[in-house]
């Protein structure tokens, strides 16, 4: 009997190309992403990571190459790649002067849903916005604001999502919870690709890394994968010292819990002795 074969990744892209006038931003990008996985893209500014994004979201040409989404062509097939897929944008798309609710309940109606409402008020639970779903937008904080943006790509259900840079200027609470809410769409089914500059982001949230440098991506695998690049780590003697991070969320609020430690999650609340604790020193 002959095993059936591998599913196709929701995103693939082949040997992507694109030019700004003399500026070769792409040169030859290789990309798959695994159904139901979070991919993190991760690149310095400049790198390319929002012109990856726009190509797959049909919104500007390559000069070369192939991009499938959900196994469409994003040039010839470009519809269906465009209803496959949905991109959050680096910078939030959100109507300040609505309300939470009539944001999502107006994004339903233009994608033709016949329960707008209901749709909303389920996006307004799980983003945990219920409380704020009547407020407008230009009183929400900016995690509130990215939350709602996330969840307003979600109409409409598209097995995939590419979010460009969804934490970019939160602080480290909002992007506590915007990590717990991609989180939470991977383990419902949903593809995630997600770019960032954050090194931190890409190891708490992403099963696979991409790294975008020069044109190209540079290397790809699980977080494991990478750390394996490098020589073994030597053992010595280092005093832990908490980081600003686990200082600024011991002293403003909880940590988010967010799941199991390891690649592709982070440290239940409290988990980690340096968030709450003066680090052991060595007996004097
Ligand atoms: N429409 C454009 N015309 C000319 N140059 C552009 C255009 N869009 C992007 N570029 C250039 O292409 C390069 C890649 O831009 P891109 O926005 O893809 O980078 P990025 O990795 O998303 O960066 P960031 O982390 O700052 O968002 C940059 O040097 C940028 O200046
Ligand atoms: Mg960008």
């Amino acid at each position: 009997m002959t095993a059936a074969p591998a599913p196709a990744p929701a995103i693939r892209v082949r040997g992507l190309r694109k030019s700004y006038q003399e500026l070769a931003v792409l040169r030859g990008v290789d990309l798959d992403v695994g159904r139901g996985s979070i991919v993190a893209l991760l690149g310095s500014n400049g790198a390319g990571k929002t012109t990856v994004v726009r190509i797959l979201a049909t919104l500007l040409r390559a000069d070369g190459g192939t991009a499938l989404v959900n196994g469409f062509d994003v040039v010839t097939q470009a519809g269906d790649a465009r209803a496959s897929m949905s991109l959050t944008g680096q910078f939030a798309a959100v109507d300040e002067l609505l309300t939470g609710r009539e944001n999502l309940v107006l994004i339903a109606r233009l994608r033709h849903l016949t329960t707008p409402g209901a749709v909303a008020d389920e996006l307004l639970g799980r983003f945990g916005l219920s409380d704020a779903a009547a407020r407008r937008v230009s009183t929400y904080s900016g995690g509130m604001r990215r939350r709602l943006d996330i969840a307003m790509s979600l109409i409409g259900d598209p097995p995939v999502i590419v979010l460009d840079e969804p934490t970019t200027g939160l602080d480290p609470q909002a992007r506590l919870e915007v990590w717990r809410a991609v989180k939470e769409l991977a383990a419902g089914g949903t593809t995630v690709l997600l770019t960032t500059q954050y090194l931190d982001e890409a190891e708490q949230l992403a099963d696979r890394i991409a790294i975008l440098h020069g044109g190209q991506i540079l290397v790809t695998g699980t977080l494991d994968e990478l750390r394996r690049l490098l020589p073994p780590a030597t053992v010595e003697y280092v005093e832990k010292q908490p980081t600003l991070e686990d200082v600024f969320l011991a002293l403003v609020g909880h940590r988010a819990n967010l799941g199991e430690a390891g690649p592709g999650g982070v440290d239940p609340a409290g988990a980690d002795p340096a968030a709450t604790s003066v680090p052991a020193k060595e007996d004097q």
